[in-house]
């Protein structure tokens, strides 16, 4: 059985003081919900704020991105070791730093392998965008960022049933665009392309293991289409998680499955 997981992408938004206070807003609610693992993914700046409002809460941290290498002359970047003090997981690959930011399937794959080696765990992003969905290159596309993303990535069935590793379908047409992908598009995406490519390298008992979250204009109203679909197990969420009252709602319609 994979747990649900919610996350909150918070992007570039935030302040160490405006973290304070959503946080604070946060904890009481998501507190209050069992059987989902919840966590946010505030800007490097206010990391160190959130992980000491979340402490002896169950609630988890992550970040948004980071350099491969544990140190070194990198001006302006942020290392797996730095985060591995305070975050249990670190988003990879994201759209935007695709986008904006140059990163591709060779840099994604040197920074899920840092991250693992400093026991961070991924949320490993991957999505086709408008014009590769409109062509028909949806399975192509994505089920290459999965090989490409974890070319020569070992990983391991834990005691549990989980993986160290999970990974988020954003297809890109539906980020910040109010325009969600169907529940049984994002399902069909997953159980038809994603695990498939993870079965061929990993096997399919791993492939079955590992947690595939849906990402993409998921809000409070929608949240509870996508955790029926039986492939999805959870979300990376956008927009929503800035919102303590949606982010929650958000968490307790996983806890509904
Ligand atoms: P929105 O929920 O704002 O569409 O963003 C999704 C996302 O990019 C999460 O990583």
């Amino acid at each position: 059985m994979r747990r649900p997981l919610i996350a909150g992408n918070w992007k570039m938004y935030k302040t160490i003081t405006e973290t304070r206070h959503l946080v604070s807003e946060l904890v009481p609610g998501l507190q209050a919900v069992n059987g989902v693992e919840k966590a946010i993914c505030p800007p490097f700046t206010a990391l160190l704020a959130a992980s000491a409002l979340l402490e002896g809460t169950d609630i988890r941290l992550g970040a948004q991105n980071m350099h491969w290498e544990s140190s070194g002359a990198y001006t302006g970047e942020i290392s797996p070791m730095m985060l591995a003090e305070l975050c249990h997981y670190v988003i990879i690959g994201h759209s935007e730093r695709r986008t904006y930011f140059g990163e591709t399937d060779e840099t994604v794959n040197l920074k899920i392998r840092a991250a693992l080696k400093q026991s961070l765990t991924p949320i490993f992003c991957v999505g086709e965008t408008l014009r590769e969905n409109e062509a028909g290159r949806t399975a192509e596309v994505v089920s290459r960022q999965v090989r490409e993303g974890l070319k020569g990535v070992d990983l391991m069935l834990s005691g549990d049933f989980e993986t160290e590793l999970v990974i988020a379908y954003e297809p890109v047409w539906a980020i910040g665009t109010g325009k969600a992908a169907t529940s049984e598009g994002a399902n069909m995406v997953i159980k038809d392309i994603i695990r498939p490519a993870l079965a061929e390298q990993y096997g399919v008992d791993l492939a079955q293991a590992v947690r595939v979250l849906y990402g993409g204009s998921v809000k409070a109203e929608n949240a509870h289409e996508f955790f029926h679909a039986p492939d999805i197990d959870g979300a990376l969420v956008g927009g929503a998680s800035l919102k303590s009252a949606d982010f929650i709602r958000i968490v307790q319609a996983a806890a509904k499955g």
